[in-house]
């Protein structure tokens, strides 16, 4: 009985151990850039999710393909919006700069999360 719970013990405090590990693991890696570009591009180009090529078109990306008009053309945006708080505030509520803005309020509306905002404008600051 005492070695059976002296082995459950052993077995819990190596499972911690092992958490916190992998816990320190994924804290130290380097911040993939490349994914977090991967991951904006596929949020911003699902029609369920960003969706924004029904309106704009990202001309630095080939894989952007559309015709669409309504909102500006994303282009040069790490030099037209250097304040990254800025262009996370029109995806997140666009009304903020135009209360008649036919842009939809990604993160008012919960269509899209921060994280997922953050995803986007790292891919629209590499194009
Ligand atoms: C229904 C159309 C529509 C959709 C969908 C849309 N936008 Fe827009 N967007 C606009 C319009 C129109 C503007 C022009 C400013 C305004 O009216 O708010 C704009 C402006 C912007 C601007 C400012 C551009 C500049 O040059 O000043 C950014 C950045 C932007 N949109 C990003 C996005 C992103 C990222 C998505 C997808 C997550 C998206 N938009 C989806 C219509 C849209």
């Amino acid at each position: 009985m005492r070695a059976h719970k002296a082995a459950q013990r052993w077995r819990m405090s190596w499972l911690i151990a092992l958490n916190l590990g992998l816990t320190a693991c994924a804290a130290l890696a380097p911040a993939n850039h490349d994914s977090g570009v991967e991951a904006g591009r596929r949020l911003a180009h699902d029609w369920q999710k960003g969706n924004c090529l029904a309106c704009h078109q990202i001309p630095a990306d080939a894989q952007a393909q559309t015709s669409a008009n309504i909102g500006p053309p994303l282009q040069d945006l790490r030099s037209r919006f250097p304040d990254r708080a800025k262009i996370t505030a029109q995806i997140w509520d666009a009304r903020g700069t135009n209360p008649d803005t036919v842009m939809p309020p990604f993160g008012s509306a919960r269509i899209l999360t921060r994280d997922e905002i953050d995803r986007i404008v790292d891919y629209l600051y590499a194009h």
